[in-house]
């Protein structure tokens, strides 16, 4: 096991100032706060996952990560191949799911759904090119509470060649560590049956609060993700214009706030002032917290003016003649308002939470369409929820029938965002959508990607305790 600083210096091994990357051409140190970036198109790449001791507020902590480089971020141009030879070092199967991406359904990393588990001391390669430009993430489908929790995770910017002054990838993850540096459980029947088990240290590029040094009066380009099991962010940013939401280009909009489930990404313009620090907020809680602070430096007295995105190109879903169908996010096998149940108080003073012990029984508890799926792993394949044939739109009224939010997410597909009745957003594409308690949002999308693609909630805590599905497109 080798032992990495991952303090304020950022996510780097100290004594060096260059990465040999297996395969791959050797990458600079990045500045303070920021991750390591890996120059990844048309290249053979391997990422590691295995135990590796981290220095996150603690010195120690048993991290599970890409150990080539933890946290990596990917980039590539558009049209170039991602060639990711995943090695399993780990004692149990893991996979590599490319969060956003478009791409072949044999690439999708769903163990059982699309390919074999990559098990402890086996290989799988990764090859195909992602067709949209845009921020997206990675991490396994599988034991995800804990092998996401622990550390694997990384971010892939396909890039879209409109250029700024500077481009900085946000990566925003909790991690759950008890006071000695070990990790708390990743899945608690509280949190399971609630809106997920937060984590206790919060943090930004694997830094709490890191300070990012940026060019003063320059045109920055902010890439936010957000890779936590269960957290929901409402990000702000003084002065940002929203760009991009999960990597699609939108008209751009003044940013006041922007509600930022698990699996979702803002990508922001930001004019940076000459000397002011600009704060990253997150503003969901009463208190707001500062997830990371950007630091002038110097002065770029000409900004790049910056041209506009591309939108990425989508068929548009026939909403008239398309397949109409409202999924119900719900729960099963439980009474009606199950999450809410008062707990039960004994004579001897005792709270029986009936919403743990029933989720503790059934190992399922949260529903699509009153179906759970059976049990934690894929092994167990329910039968598709849906089948569409190629080429058919698709028109999902998400109802969501509990008291808890739900970032609902599909697979190799992108939603057109039409409209929802309690949270306020443009129409827009995106593959993570909140659905707020008791809100109804209709989305649609065309399914053209052919193959088994999983819809299931972000709150992983959720999905692995149930409300989670696939389809087919045939
Ligand atoms: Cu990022 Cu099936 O998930
Ligand atoms: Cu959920």
């Amino acid at each position: 096991m080798t032992h990495d600083t991952l303090s304020r210096r950022g996510l780097l091994t100290a004594a060096s100032a260059t990465l040999a990357l297996a395969g791959c051409a050797k990458v600079a140190a990045p500045p303070t706060g920021r991750l390591t970036e890996i120059r990844a198109g048309n290249r053979p790449l391997t990422l590691t996952a295995a135990p590796h001791t981290l220095n996150i507020g603690h010195d120690s902590v048993p991290a599970w990560v890409y150990r080539e480089q933890p946290l990596p971020v990917l980039r590539l141009k558009q049209g170039e191949e991602v060639q990711v030879t995943l090695a399993n070092a780990l004692g149990e199967h893991t996979s590599i799911h490319w969060h956003g991406i478009r791409g072949p359904n044999a690439m999708d990393g769903v163990p059982y759904l699309t390919q074999a588990p990559v098990q402890p001391g086996a290989h799988f390669a990764y090859r195909f090119t992602p067709p949209d430009t845009g921020t997206f993430f990675f991490h396994p489908h599988c034991n995800t509470a804990e092998q996401l929790g622990r550390g694997l995770v990384g971010a892939l910017v396909v890039e879209d060649g409109v250029s700024f002054d500077d481009d900085v990838v946000l990566l925003i993850k909790d991690w759950r560590l008890a006071p000695d540096g070990g990790f708390l459980p990743f899945l608690t029947t509280a949190g399971a049956s609630r809106a997920g088990s937060f984590g206790t240290v919060r943090t930004v590029n694997g830094i709490p609060s890191p300070k990012i040094a940026v060019p003063g009066k320059s045109q920055a380009r902010l890439r936010l993700i957000n890779t936590d099991s269960a957290r929901i962010c409402e990000i702000g940013v003084k002065g940002a214009q929203v760009i991009a939401i999960d990597g699609n280009a939108v008209t751009p909009f003044a940013l006041d706030t922007w509600r930022l489930g698990p699996a979702m990404r803002l990508d922001l313009s930001l004019r940076v002032p000459a000397s002011e620090p600009v704060e990253v907020i997150d503003y969901f809680s009463a208190t707001p917290v500062t997830l990371a602070t950007l630091l002038p430096s110097g002065s770029d007295d000409a900004p790049k003016p910056v041209a506009a995105l591309e939108p990425t190109r989508f068929q548009e879903p026939d909403l008239a003649k398309g397949w109409q169908h409202t999924l119900e996010l719900d729960a099963s096998a439980a009474p009606a308002g199950y999450p809410d149940i008062p707990p039960v108080v004994l004579p001897d003073g005792r709270r029986i939470d009936l919403a743990d012990s029933l989720c503790l029984a059934q190992g399922t508890f949260w529903a699509l369409d009153g179906k759970s799926w059976p049990e934690r792993d894929h092994r167990r394949l329910p039968p598709p929820l849906f089948t569409f044939a190629r080429g058919e739109s698709v028109v999902l009224t998400l109802s969501n029938e509990t008291s808890r939010t739900h970032p609902i997410h599909i697979h190799g597909h992108t939603m057109k965002v039409l409209s929802a009745d309690r949270l306020k957003r443009p129409v827009h594409r995106a593959d993570t959508v909140l659905v707020l308690p008791n809100e109804r949002v209709q989305v649609a999308f065309v399914a053209d990607n052919p193959g088994n693609w999983m819809i299931h909630c972000h709150v992983i805590e959720h999905q692995e305790t149930g409300m989670m599905g696939w389809f087919r497109v045939s």
